[in-house]
């Protein structure tokens, strides 16, 4: 029984244009536990070209699972790239790091970085009332809730911190419409950067370069080609980049920012 409509669902997400069909088909069956109506109404959700995570209500991310909904941007793997570049930079796992992560969505980065230093603290930060929600829950979820805050902000805290870690939306607002039919279903405040894609990081970095502590790291993520740009930006308030990273495609992911001099 559940051959044939598995088979069926294939069918119907490759024509819908979902580049793994028999993944998410496979996926939605687990999800669906038996139940065939339910089966077939996750299907169609999928064939709208709805995330699989918005549907499961999960994604893994640092090999961690995170909940997820549409109130929050679905964790990328290209942003793994940011606590693989903080576990460069700070070789010491040990150390009594404070964290701050800023637009904290899921709470991916923050969760991911405290797993990973057993004794640093950190606070993550989002405008959004309900992302904050779910990265609560997420804190809590990973047994981090005596070390890691969520709280608000409109890219504003008090308070110093040896790590920085922020992934601002940085997609120009004029390409939002042209991202793949999933993107529809993501909060655009979690994704666009205004007309350059640059606004985000104009209104974060003054922010890193007062918060940041002498000796500290902030590890930005960046789009596509906003390298040169957003190294302008960290300039204007005396910030340089000591490292860029690529992501696992080769396009450079992240920028390591410290105080120059
Ligand atoms: C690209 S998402 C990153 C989410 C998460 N850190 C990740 O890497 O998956 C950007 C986040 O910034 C938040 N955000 C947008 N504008 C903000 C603002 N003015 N102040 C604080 N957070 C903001 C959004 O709600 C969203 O959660």
């Amino acid at each position: 029984m559940s051959e044939t409509l598995l088979r069926d669902a294939v069918r119907r997400l490759a024509a819908a244009g979902i580049e793994n069909p028999r993944l998410d088909a496979r996926l939605l069956l687990e999800h669906a536990h038996g139940d065939n109506a339910l089966f077939e109404a996750l299907v169609c959700r999928r064939a709208a070209r709805e995330p699989l995570a918005y549907i499961t209500g999960r994604k893994e991310f640092w090999s961690l699972d995170f909940e997820v909904g549409p109130d929050v941007l679905i964790p990328r793997p290209e942003s793994e790239t940011v606590i693989e570049q903080a576990l460069a930079a700070f070789p010491d796992r040990a150390a009594p790091l404070d964290v701050l992560d800023l637009g904290t969505g899921t709470g991916c980065l923050l969760v991911a970085f405290l797993k990973e230093f057993p004794n640093a603290c950190g606070l993550g930060i989002d405008v959004s009332q309900k992302a904050r929600a779910i990265a609560h829950r997420n804190v809590v979820r990973h047994g981090l809730a005596a070390r890691g805050a969520i709280d608000g902000g409109d890219w504003s805290v008090a308070g110093s911190y040896d790590v920085i870690l922020a992934n601002p939306p940085y997609i120009e607002t004029g390409d939002l419409a042209g991202l793949e039919p999933e993107g529809a279903y993501e909060p655009v405040l979690a994704l666009d950067g205004g007309a350059d894609g640059l606004s985000a990081y104009r209104a974060v970095v003054p922010v890193l370069a007062v918060l940041l502590r002498p000796g500290g790291r902030a590890l930005l993520e960046i789009g596509a080609g906003q390298e040169g740009d957003v190294a302008a930006v960290l300039a204007l308030s005396g910030l340089g980049v000591v490292r860029t990273a690529p992501d696992l495609a080769g396009i450079p992911r992240v920028l390591v920012a410290a105080h120059r001099g």
